[in-house]
């Protein structure tokens, strides 16, 4: 079995350092088979380059989160635009909106996201959305210039999800599934077609249940399979099945 493909993960950060290249070679004997190691500013996609070329089965999405908006220099644009065009690179992201945290004035947080998802358009490349409690204002982002892409971590009603389908893009569920009160979650997991769904961990974060509390890895994503299956009525294997090959076609791989 070696079909876990995870398709949002940030091995770059803090919480690898002790022992990151180790844990990430051990990863495929545990049946992982792809990663997109998700960048959320220049340093972290530059990052998830290097971690792309070190290992094969790792690809890059480049891009500056909503986080990091605020922050942006003058021109970070072509500088993205640079990383971007890397042979791992597979996407741009994570963009998009986070009105949770609000660590960026929502007005640059739109302009960011908006400059990127041009910028994917021009280099043919899908995005990879992180959307928190900023579901109306990305939605008109997304009818507007209608991108290829994901949006990860999806935390919307089943309805906005089936919008998303409409507008012909993916949705991510990660470990969020498996909590105990994941109701919406469990919801959209049941109407998501089968050729629309992506598997995730958001590693470090986002542990699924029975390891909330530990570091979260690639390994992990059988939990959450578990838990999709269960609401779609089918096994763990065929979750892990088809979101393998729906990350293959929505980012132009063969892994
Ligand atoms: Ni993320």
């Amino acid at each position: 079995m070696n079909n876990i493909f995870d398709s949002h993960a940030h091995y770059d950060s803090d919480a690898f350092e002790p022992d990151r290249k180790e844990l990430l070679s051990a990863l495929q004997g545990q049946g992982v088979c792809g990663i997109i190691n998700c960048g959320s500013d220049i340093a972290s996609s530059l990052a998830s380059l290097e971690l792309a070329d070190e290992f094969d089965f790792v690809y890059a999405a480049c891009g500056i989160h909503p986080h990091e908006a605020e922050g942006c220099k003058e021109g970070y644009i072509s500088v993205l635009k640079k990383l971007c065009m890397a042979d791992k690179c597979v996407a741009v992201g994570e963009i998009g909106l986070d009105y949770h945290y609000d660590f960026s004035p929502r007005d640059i947080q739109k302009q960011v996201f908006e400059q990127q998802i041009i910028l994917a358009k021009e280099l043919d490349l899908p995005i990879i959305v992180h959307d928190r409690e900023a579901h109306e204002d990305t939605l008109e982002l997304l009818r507007k210039h209608k991108p290829k892409g994901v949006v990860h971590c999806f935390s919307g009603s089943a309805e906005m999800a089936k919008e998303i389908i409409r507008l012909g893009m993916y949705i991510g569920l990660g470990g969020a599934v498996t909590f105990k009160n994941a109701r919406k979650p469990r919801e959209v997991a049941a109407v998501v077609p089968s050729d629309r769904l992506l598997i995730e961990t958001d590693c470090p974060y986002m542990t699924p249940v029975p390891h909330r509390g530990k570091r979260c890895d690639s390994s992990f994503i059988p939990f959450t399979a578990e838990v999709i299956a269960e609401v779609r009525n089918t096994t763990a294997n065929e979750i892990l099945d088809l979101t393998r090959r729906n990350a293959n076609i929505l980012f132009g791989l063969e892994l």
